[in-house]
């Protein structure tokens, strides 16, 4: 059971911390500000380009509200200069910066760096 919630504990991966870059995709395979699900491993990661200032930001599917994989389906959008997305089931809005929930009390979300080379959506993670 500790294992199961510590797995569920969020993290922001810092781009000091990542030992792999995972190749996701061809940047083409990503719609402008929406968001779209990859898996690595046994994870679900949603992946959000924003057409302003040519961003990228990842953190994971899963939704904490009510554990739905659903927040690569989530609608983007900014809250000053933090990039957030909203699940769109009951609305929790999360930092794609710092993974906090900015409009409730809901535990935050994992995210991850992401990098472009070659034309390719790269994510990086610990392990
Ligand atoms: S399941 Fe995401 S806000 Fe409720």
């Amino acid at each position: 059971m500790v294992e199961i919630l510590n797995s569920l504990k969020s993290h922001q991966v810092g781009e000091q911390e990542v030992n792999i870059w995972f190749k996701a995709a061809h940047v083409d395979k990503f719609p402008l500000n929406g968001g779209s699900c990859v898996k690595y491993k046994d994870m679900q990661i949603a992946v959000f380009n924003f057409d302003s200032g040519k961003e990228w930001y990842a953190c994971q599917n899963l939704c904490p509200h009510k554990m739905q994989m659903i927040l690569s389906r989530g609608i983007t959008g900014s809250q000053g200069d933090e990039p957030k997305i909203a699940c769109p089931f009951h609305k929790r809005t999360f930092s794609l910066k710092s993974g906090l929930c900015l409009n409730a009390e809901e535990e935050s979300i994992s995210t991850y760096p992401v990098k472009i080379e070659n034309d390719h959506v790269y994510i990086g993670f610990s392990q």
